[in-house]
């Protein structure tokens, strides 16, 4: 016999793919056409000079070769660039920066490289279901969130939140920085929806907290934030240590990254910006249609590409599939206290997001 090893074993269900194998069943039977709400896979790309940067990057024939291991130092330089600009937080390129095929992978080798096995690491309930992979990866126990007294070895937090679309709350980062500094735990903030906050709120960075760059990291994805989620590129910035070893695991599980990828990174964090602001914008106005759709329901949003909203009465997510063809997210696939509400995508084009709306609407009607 050919046993799976336990830490392949202990890999929860992946939530999407289930939630995808749902949708597609039901899309299949016969009747109106389904209207999907229930991913969250950005439908704009990147603005064009990004996609020319990766043309004729890929054109010239020295860039086929393995690229240096560690990122290109000018992309590095790029992001640290941003966060002078946009976050108010300096940081160094060479020590405090690390490239990532995409920050899911951080959200793996955080854990790994911050927790030994038979550790405990707290999530956000509801949170991100990857994080739940990562301490099975890493053979740790999961906590649940519940204030900063508990002790653990470490703890994700994410802000703008998936599922649940709230910003950062005054000062949480802060009292993160201070648990970890008390319990000598180590704090991951999952910044992917940074960039995408509503009501005149400015991007919280984790590393604009006093302290936070001895205690943690703050992962940047592109993928949110520039439209390049097919593109597999993101950052993690912050503790030199964390970043040392994250580059060591790298060293030994992959082989850099596409160096016309990195490239059009630099062209996407270095020129015009418009594209970032015309996107937070737009899931605004997308957020603001959904919530006057929703109107005396309890429905949230205060950034993100997504509304968290309680369902009202018997409603469920599976009637609303069946019965009225459309598909949100179930809370209860984010984590235990996420029963009862549901999450829905505006990373949609404005009119699957009407129809979608209408069929809610004319549901819980
Ligand atoms: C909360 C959160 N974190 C991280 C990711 C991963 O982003 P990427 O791997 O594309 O950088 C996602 C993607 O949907 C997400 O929703």
């Amino acid at each position: 016999m050919r046993e799976t090893p336990d830490r392949i074993r202990r890999l929860p269900e992946q939530y999407f793919t289930a939630l995808l194998a749902r949708v597609a069943a039901a899309a299949a039977e016969a009747g109106e056409p389904l209207v999907d709400l229930g991913r969250g896979n950005p439908e704009l790309g990147p603005p064009e000079h990004v996609v020319r940067a990766l043309a004729e990057s890929a054109a010239r024939p020295d860039v086929h070769g393995y690229a240096p291991f560690a990122g290109l130092p000018a992309l590095k330089e790029a992001i640290a660039a941003r966060y002078r600009e946009v976050y108010g937080v300096e940081v160094d390129p060479a020590r405090e920066v690390a490239v990532l095929p995409g920050t899911k992978t951080g959200l793996m080798e955080f854990a790994l490289c911050a927790v030994e096995r038979g550790g405990t690491i707290v999530l956000p309930d509801p949170g991100y279901p990857d994080y739940f992979s990562a301490v099975a990866l890493a053979g740790a126990q999961p906590g649940s969130f519940s204030g900063f007294d508990a002790p653990a070895d470490a703890m994700y937090l994410n802000y703008p939140s998936n599922p649940t679309a709230a910003a950062a709350p005054a000062g949480v980062f802060a009292e993160a920085v201070d648990w970890a500094q008390r319990t000598g735990a180590w704090v991951l903030h999952d910044f992917a929806y940074g960039d995408l906050v509503f009501d005149g709120r400015r991007p919280q960075s984790f590393l604009s907290a006093e302290g936070a760059r001895d205690v943690g990291i703050e992962l940047f994805s592109m993928s949110k934030s520039y439209g390049m989620a097919g593109w597999r590129l993101g950052f993690a910035l912050g503790s030199v240590e964390l970043i040392r070893r994250i580059e060591n695991l790298q060293d030994h599980a992959f082989a850099g990254i596409f160096r016309p990828v990195q490239e059009a990174g630099i062209a996407a964090l270095t020129g015009p910006q418009d594209s970032v602001e015309e996107r937070r914008a737009t899931y605004e106005r997308r957020r603001d249609r959904a919530l006057s759709a929703l109107d005396g329901l309890d429905a949230r949003s205060e950034g993100t590409f997504f509304v968290w909203f309680r369902l009202p009465g018997a409603a469920t997510v599976e009637r609303l599939l069946v019965e009225h063809r459309v598909a949100v997210a179930p809370g209860e696939g984010f984590g235990t206290r996420g029963a009862g509400w549901a999450r829905l995508s505006l990373a949609v084009t404005d009119e699957t997001l009407d129809r979608g709306l209408e069929r809610i609407a004319a549901a819980f009607g």
